[in-house]
Formats: C-alpha cells, structure tokens, sequence
C-alpha cells in the first residue's frame, strides 16, 4: 500500500478516537485518557494532516477553529419555525395547562420536564453525518448564521452517524466557571464585565473572530431533533435517547412524569436543587411525551400547544448594607449606591445595587447597617424589595446626600421635575473619568487597555483634561505611571492609534451625547456620512431623519453649541480621527467606481455578502442579472446561467484569482 493510502487509514482512525474521546470527555464528563495523552493524539493528527493537507476534511477534529474571521452573520430562514414556549407562574398555571390538554385528548397523558436552560436557542443542521450549519433563534422565522462559532463547542460533535439530513436543537450557554473566568480577564483588560452567564454567551456568539470564542468556553445542552424522511420516535422521551445515543449532550436531568401532579412535584425540587448547578436555570420546560398527541395539539403561530415553561420564582437573599456612598456619573447624575456584604444570588455574587434617588431611599427606609431583601430574576438588576426592620438594632444610620460633588466640591442641583441631583461643572473629573470610559468602551472607539485604573490614573497625574487629549499622551509620561510596563504602554499606543480609523458612528457614540445611544449613532452617521455635516445639521433638519425625536434633536444641536465641546472636536480632527463614513470615503474615491459586477458560482475565500461587499467599498456595484452593461462577471465553483449568458455577450469574466488582484 502507498504511504499516501497508509496516512489515509491512520487520520482517519485518528479522527474516530478523537471524537469518543472528545465525547467522553466534554459530553460525558467522564475522561477516558489524560489530557497528556489526548494532546498526544492530536498532535500526531495535525502533523499528518500538515504532510497530506490534501485529506483535511472540515469534519476533522482539527479544524474546529478556522483561522478567517468573519466580517459580519448571514441571515438564515429557519425550514421549521423555532417558536417560543407559553410561560406559566405557579402551579395552578400548571394544572390549567394539563386541564386544556385533557379536553382535547381523551386520554391519560405523559410529560416530560426538563430543566429550562438559560441561554440562548440553537439550530444545528447535519448533512451526510456532517455539521453544516449552526443558526441563531433570531425572530424565529429567520436566524444569523453563526457555523464558524459554533463549530468551536466541543460538546457539539462536528460529525455524527446518521447520514440523512438531521436538524438539532438546543440551548448554548456559559457555566459559571467559564463566565467567572472571561469576566476576570475582562477586569483585567479594563473591559465592560458581563452582567450574567447569558448575555456573555450572546456576546460570545456575535464575536467575528472564533478563534476568541474558542477561548470563552461556551456549552451546549440539546433538547430536539428531527431527522428528514423517517417515520417519527413515538416519544420525546426516545428523542432524548436518540441524542444522546448519537453523542450530543443532552442535560441528564429530564424525566418522564406519569401526571401533573409529578411534574409539579420535580418544579418544586428542582426549585432548591437548581442552586447547586454550575450553569443559570430558570424554569422547568414541561412537553407532552407522545409524539402523536404533540402532532394532534398543534402549535399557534407563537409557541406550541403541548409544551410549557413554568418559571421560578425569582431569587431573593438577606444581606447588610455596609455603606451607602453616591457615584457621578457621565452626564453629572449623582447616583446613591449600597456597598452590600457580598452575598450569592441567582447565580452571581452581588456586592453593590443602585439605590437610584434620594426619593427611592426615603420611600423604602434604607439606613446604613440595615439588612435588606434584595431580589434578582435572570437578567435583570438586582434590587432591594425592603428593609427587614425586625433586625435593626439602633446602629443605623439615616443617608444624608450630599449637597457638593464628591468629585470636584461643585455646589449639586436639582433640575426642575427631575429626581435626579447633577453636577454642574463640564470639567468634573468625576464626569470626565466616565466620558473617557464611554469613549474607549468596547462599543465605541473600543480602545483595548484603557480602563478604570489607568484613566484614574492619567487624571490624577493631569495626562488628560478631555477625550481628545487620548490622543495626545506622551508615551514616557504613561510609562511612569503605576503598573505599566513596557508592553502594556506598546499595546495601549497602538489601540488608540487603531481607534482613529474607527467608523463615524462608534465616533459619535463615543463623544456621549445625552440621548445617543449606539442605535442613534448609526442613524446620524449613515444619514449626515460626515460630522461636520452632523455638527452643522439645524433643529428642524434633525427631526426629519426617522427615528430621531425632539429630545434627541435638542441634546445634539445643545451639544454642538458649547464651544468646550467644539474644542474637543477640533483636537480629534487635528489628531487624525475618522470623521467620515468609511464606506463612502473609500467609495468616493474608490478604483472600481462606475463599475458593475456580476457574481455567479461559489468563491472560495469569501462568502457573497463580503465579496459583495469589498466591491461596494470600492465604489462599484453588483447587480443580479448579467448585461450588456455589465464590466464584469465573476466565476467561482458551479457557476449558474449568468455564466453563458456572459459568454453569449461577450461580457468580461474573471475568476476568483483574477477579482482578488482586483480589488487588493
Ligand atoms: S423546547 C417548541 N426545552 O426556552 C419548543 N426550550 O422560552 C421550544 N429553553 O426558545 C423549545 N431550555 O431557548 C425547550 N429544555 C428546553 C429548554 C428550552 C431552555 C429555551 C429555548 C426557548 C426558550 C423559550
């Protein structure tokens, strides 16, 4: 036999161990070899893989981190609707939903109850036994196609044996551990922290590089599967079964339940029990066990008949409240905050809530030294329900707030019909520190490195007097400061020197004016393309644009008028920010302008969007259909009928080598 013949044999029973070993490992949680063997054996995989990259298939083990990142998720229509779950509360909830289901089936029924995994909802579609595609839940009807990242959990097996077409789903989630782990590093880098394992898990999926969400550990739990062109299990209890047989990880703790009164017996233990689990669960998803009867209750357009989710109650701890101080804020609001004796609730530990007002901490009572009931349900804040008076001791201490800011010693006000004291001096440090935060925040000019220590920092030592002078550090000065060394000071200057060529509406977002979120960022830089335009946009212009209010409008032509903020803006022009839409500016001037594209056939180096994309950029256009107008037509793998129509018009056509010389 040919070594080549040999290598083939040798990957691919490789491969196969790797696969029971990744399955026992991450879906079993039952390791049959030592991490040392396992890297072993992979290694041995790669290095034949390097010697016949001619036989790297992307179901190889190998290749669950691909090295492109994305430029942004394709929108994917679901073949089945995912639909959501109708919500129950308490257990007569319960009793009215078995009591719905009886009047249409006249016969004893089954459930199956679930634990309700917090985290985000996933199809998975296989083809030929092989992972085609990962899609988000989306609307429902139509989804991001989010493949390169969910190819990265290794839970989820790239490969599986069952060669018909098989669609899989189920909830992708972070365990505390892994969520603890990124919001570290987060601190560490001076980067937002997430609020809970769930939104870091969004978070997760949206990043474009996958080589990062590798990193960030995340987890899957599968509940369904439907498999094309076969006669349907009988129960989705065999379902289950059928998962895990076909190695996906299914949540252990299902159980099949005889009536309703079992499964509100499982509610009430897992109510408890859940605290023990390392991953958030909210609920219990309880599902008619027989297929058939599933089939005859049907679905409404928005969640199916035969299923529910009965939510737990929300979490509640007891916990003191060690010291009540204020926060300025960005725009000058001063903020009551309860520093609180750290206590677990939901799934975090909660060491400080926001008292919101004066208003809010007279109407509840709080004093320093008090003990608290604080309440925390999935996502949301926490927030303290009531004091426990029972508990006081004489040792309380009544807040008085203050009437200067803490930051600065500026005499506070309160604006008329607002709740809210503020601080009135535009130079705060307190207000510039957070105006700096937002600045460089992840999702603004997104200025890695340049977190809460380091502006404290920069402040104390007067590096900076406004956002503009971010740009103006001098490089010793920053060195000198408290734990920076060498390579931090080397990473900070090149984030900040990559942040001027951000877009033009992480820019506006970033300058922090009153009402601008993210979302108003977008509409201003895709409507104006250029700052001075916005800078220089009337009252009335603005609240033409859709989506832009009169508050919102007030707030930017308020903000373009202070001459302050004028300045600043000047010192970024000087400092060589992007003030313009990047597309447009390249376009303008771009080296295919005027001329029209067709694509037809599969490219290999890009998807169609960023094919599309880079042509756009360049001031081209696409167009659908092949002419005579046409410059040129663009042939990738199994190219359609626009390629002899090109030919029959003598239209140009170029490959992918061709287009890529092109546009580089
Ligand atoms: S079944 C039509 N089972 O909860 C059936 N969903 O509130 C729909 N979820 O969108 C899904 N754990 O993201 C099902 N064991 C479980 C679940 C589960 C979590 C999520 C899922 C769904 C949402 C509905």
């Amino acid at each position: 036999m040919s070594s080549f013949e040999e290598a083939k044999k040798e990957i691919e029973k490789l491969r196969k161990d790797i696969r029971y070993y990744e399955y026992k490992y991450y879906v079993e949680n039952s390791p049959v070899i030592s991490d040392y063997e396992f890297d072993g054996i992979l290694k041995k995989l790669e290095k034949l893989e390097s010697e016949y990259p001619e036989l790297i298939t992307p179901d190889s083990p190998t290749q669950r981190v691909g090295e492109q990142t994305i430029s942004s998720f394709e929108t994917i229509t679901h073949e089945i609707p995912m639909l959501s779950l109708q919500n129950g509360y308490d257990y007569s909830d319960l009793l009215e939903f078995d009591k719905r289901i009886k009047k249409n089936i006249n016969n004893a029924i089954e459930y199956v109850s679930e634990l309700k995994i917090d985290g985000l909802s996933i199809s998975l579609i296989y083809e030929e036994g092989v992972l085609r595609k990962g899609v988000t839940r989306g609307d429902g009807l139509k989804g991001d196609d989010v493949t390169t990242n969910i190819r990265t959990i290794k839970s989820i097996p790239l490969k599986i044996d069952e060669k018909r077409k098989v669609e899989v789903r189920g909830e992708v989630y972070l365990s505390h551990k892994s969520f603890q782990e990124i919001n570290d590093n987060r601190k560490r880098a001076g980067e937002p922290v997430f609020a809970n394992p769930r939104n870091a898990a969004a978070g997760t999926l949206r990043l474009l590089d996958p080589t990062e969400v590798a990193k960030r550990k995340l987890d899957i739990f599968t509940y369904y599967i439907y498999i094309n062109n076969s006669e349907p299990l009988s129960t989705h209890y065999e379902n289950l079964k059928l998962l895990n047989s076909l190695r996906f990880k299914v949540n252990p703790n299902f159980q099949l339940n005889k009536n309703i009164g079992e499964v509100i017996d499982y509610c009430e233990a897992w109510k408890e029990r859940k605290k023990l689990l390392d991953y958030d669960v909210d609920g219990v998803v309880i599902k008619v066990n027989k297929i058939e009867y599933q089939k005859k209750l049907g679905s409404t357009s928005k969640y199916p008949r035969w299923a529910i989710a009965y939510k737990f109650p929300p979490e509640t701890a007891i916990t003191k409240i060690k010291d009540i101080i204020v926060q300025v804020g960005r725009t000058g609001a001063i903020t009551p905050v309860a520093i609180l004796e750290p206590v677990r609730i939901a799934g975090s530990v909660i060491s400080r809530t926001t008292l919101h007002n004066e208003d809010e901490i007279k109407r509840k009572d709080i004093r320093i030294n008090d003990f608290v009931e604080i309440v925390k349900s999935g996502d949301v804040i926490p927030k303290i329900v009531k004091v426990i008076k029972e508990r006081r001791n004489g040792k309380e201490k009544k807040f008085i707030m203050p009437t200067i800011c803490p930051s600065c010693g500026s005499k506070l006000y309160k604006p008329e019909e607002e709740a809210i004291l503020r601080c009135p001096n535009i130079s705060c440090p307190a207000k510039l520190k957070e105006s700096i935060l937002h600045f460089a925040s992840r999702k603004a000019m997104n200025i890695e490195g340049l977190g809460e220590a380091l502006v404290e920092q920069l402040l104390k030592h007067s590096l900076v007097k406004d956002i503009s002078d971010i740009y103006f550090l001098d490089r010793e000065k920053v060195k000198n400061l408290e734990r920076m060394g060498e390579k931090s000071v080397e990473k900070l200057f090149k984030e900040i020197e990559k942040s001027k060529k951000n877009s033009l509406s992480r820019l506006i977002f970033g300058l922090g004016i009153r009402f601008v979120g993210q979302q108003t960022a977008k509409i201003l830089s895709e409507h104006y393309n250029n700052l001075d335009k916005l800078m220089n946009a009337k009252y009335d212009d603005l609240i033409k644009i859709y989506d832009i209010g009169k508050r919102v409008a007030e707030s930017i032509v308020i903000y373009f008028n202070e001459p302050k903020n004028l300045k600043v803006i000047e010192k970024l022009r000087k400092a060589g920010v992007n003030f313009r839409e990047l597309n447009v500016e390249k376009a303008e001037n771009g080296k295919l302008k005027g001329l029209k594209f067709v694509f037809t056939g599969e490219l290999k180096s890009y998807t169609r969007e960023e094919a599309k994309n880079k042509v756009i950029e360049n001031g081209g256009k696409v167009l659908s259909q092949v002419s005579k107008n046409t410059d040129f037509v663009v042939v990738g793998n199994n190219p359609g009928s626009k390629y002899n129509k090109a030919v029959n018009l003598g239209v140009k056509i170029i490959n992918e080598q061709e287009f890529k010389k092109i546009i580089s």
